[in-house]
């Protein structure tokens, strides 16, 4: 089982949401599977520009790191999505790399998989940042078993804590992709956008040629 982090602060090594995230991967080891690491700030990815290429070819037009960083994801058994809170967001960079999943939204591309979500903060919003990274694995298609977020000014107690819980978090990823966990107020989630996007690629199946075909292929039509 292999289990694919992706950080989206551009302190490279001197991350503390790296560190968070090390011990979110620390306890998927412990329970016997796979991690690897994806550093955002480290790829080049352009800002969508809207073309609507991507709804059409499946390509974007821009030529860039994009399609390799969802390979990458998409060929894991599960997802750690991690950013500070910058302003009360997740960074530009990575809201960058979510605005060019727009396609892989569209078709669910993240069905099947499970996910869960880190950040760190300043002063406050740490869990308010997880939790947005969490909806958009859920709008992806992804089951999420959890966040973890710890706000710095707290100290070095809540700091702690915040350890313990990553490692359990880690180690909950594992488990709830071992056993299929079911979840079914997501499921109930998926089920409503799984027909909003139905809905649209019907509308839109005469120029969305590569979503449609996708949906079809997929048995979903
Ligand atoms: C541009 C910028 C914006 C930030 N905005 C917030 C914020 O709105 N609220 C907050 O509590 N902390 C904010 N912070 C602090 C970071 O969230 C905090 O230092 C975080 O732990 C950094 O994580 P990193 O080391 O992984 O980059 C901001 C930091 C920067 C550089």
């Amino acid at each position: 089982m292999q289990i694919i982090a992706l950080n989206g602060s551009p302190r490279k090594e001197n991350s503390t949401t790296k560190k968070l995230v090390d011990e979110v991967l620390f306890g998927v080891r412990t329970a016997g599977a796979e991690t690897s690491y994806i550093d955002l700030c480290q790829y080049t990815i352009g800002y969508c520009t809207g073309c609507g290429s991507c709804y059409i070819s499946g390509n974007c037009v821009i030529d860039d790191d994009y399609p390799e960083i969802l390979k990458r994801i998409l060929s894991a058994d599960g997802i750690v999505f991690a950013s500070p809170n910058y302003i009360n967001q997740v960074t530009a960079q990575v809201k960058t790399f979510l605005d060019r999943s727009a396609d892989a939204i569209h078709c669910q591309r993240f069905s099947g998989m499970y996910g869960c979500s880190v950040s760190t903060a300043g002063g406050s919003g740490a869990l308010e940042v997880a939790a947005y990274l969490n909806r958009t694995l859920g709008i992806l298609g992804a089951d999420t078993v959890g966040g973890v977020g710890v706000v710095m000014a707290e100290g070095e107690e809540a700091w702690n804590r915040a350890v313990q819980e990553a490692r359990k978090l880690g180690k909950d990823l594992v488990d709830a992709i071992q056993v299929r966990r079911k979840f079914p107020e997501q499921e109930a989630v998926h089920h409503e956008m799984h027909e909003r996007m139905k809905a649209l690629i019907l509308s839109n199946k005469d120029v969305w040629k590569h979503e449609y075909r996708y949906w079809q292929d997929k048995g979903w039509l």
